[in-house]
């Protein structure tokens, strides 16, 4: 694996051995002296909370240095191009580049423009794999083997890149998976990626993860729900949508009273917090497969 800018670029074999490394990361607590020396550049040019900050985590304890640069109060601020800030920052010789950016195709373009093995770590509504990743890998540790198991992705799926990069992966291990929520919210022939559609909330019923999504309001440039209040009452997963034994995901942020009751966010079967978790030893397993010395894949490549 040179870049990961898209779930398309993995096969299932990909996905088995980045999960497997990921779970032998989980439980070291101590530093590892794997990517001593390498430079992990992350570039931010849209908000972030959990992939900012567990990406960073991940570095540091593969005692990579990191560098971090935010949209805000830098030279972007100025109206420097994606293309110029990467040529720059190219001087520095990263070895891998985190990139969030709010156009789709931005971690082509900094692959292009740089040496870096390149992360995509969300580009506008296409792609965000490595929160795809460690959602397998939270659902897997709570329910083993995904094959055959089903899956219902509620909420606003046409802005979301979470969801492209969901049902691909959930499709690559054999699970079955249905998007619900308004119809103005399902993108037409969406279920051409390997999933069904659903309309009413109901459809959430027989799926053994419910996995929810935030309204995306700063994508929206017209409404596509009369209001939020109605959104909650037709669509919000609520504790009486909700069977025991059901296991609730949802990527963060959260809008409690909107797409998710807080009740249900906070529940026994809330994997929610899980998910933060995961996310470090998830994407210390991705840069560790992109980068390490000892990366099987790696190894590979040089006998080749
Ligand atoms: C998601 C994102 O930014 O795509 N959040 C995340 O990375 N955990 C989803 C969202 O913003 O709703």
């Amino acid at each position: 694996m040179r870049h990961l800018l898209s779930i398309a670029d993995l096969d299932r074999d990909d996905v088995e051995r980045i999960l497997e490394t990921a779970e032998a990361l989980q439980g070291v607590d101590e530093k590892l002296p794997t990517l001593q020396g390498k430079l992990v550049l992350s570039l931010f040019f849209e908000s972030s909370t959990r992939t900012s900050s567990s990406f960073e985590l991940a570095a540091k304890r593969l005692s990579a240095d990191v560098m971090s640069l935010k949209a805000a109060g830098s030279s972007v601020d100025k109206g420097e191009s994606l293309k110029d800030t990467v040529l720059t920052l190219a001087q520095y010789d990263p070895h891998a580049i985190v990139v969030r950016h709010p156009q789709i195709g931005a971690p082509q373009l900094v692959a292009r423009y740089s040496n870096a093995a390149v992360v995509n770590a969300g580009d506008g509504k296409h792609q965000h794999p490595t929160q795809a990743l460690l959602d397998l890998f939270t659902m897997r540790q709570a329910l083993g083997d995904l094959e055959g198991r089903r899956v219902a992705i509620v909420g606003d799926v046409l802005h979301s890149r979470v969801a492209r990069s969901l049902i691909q992966a959930l499709a690559l291990v054999g699970a079955h998976t249905t998007l619900v929520g308004p119809p103005t919210l399902i993108p037409r022939g969406i279920e051409a990626m390997g999933c069904e559609t659903a309309t009413e909330i109901g459809a959430i019923g027989d799926a053994d993860v419910i996995y929810v999504l935030r309204m995306q309001r700063e994508r929206m440039e017209s409404a596509f729900v009369p209001s939020l209040r109605e959104y909650a009452a037709r669509w919000g997963v609520t504790p009486a949508r909700v069977r025991p034994g059901q296991k609730v995901m949802h990527p963060g942020p959260i809008n409690r009273g909107v797409e998710i009751d807080g009740r249900v966010a906070d529940s026994p079967d809330s994997l929610i917090l899980e998910q933060v978790r995961s996310g470090v030893a998830v994407r210390m397993a991705v840069l560790h497969d992109l980068l390490a010395a000892d990366s099987p894949v790696r190894e590979r490549t040089a006998v080749a």
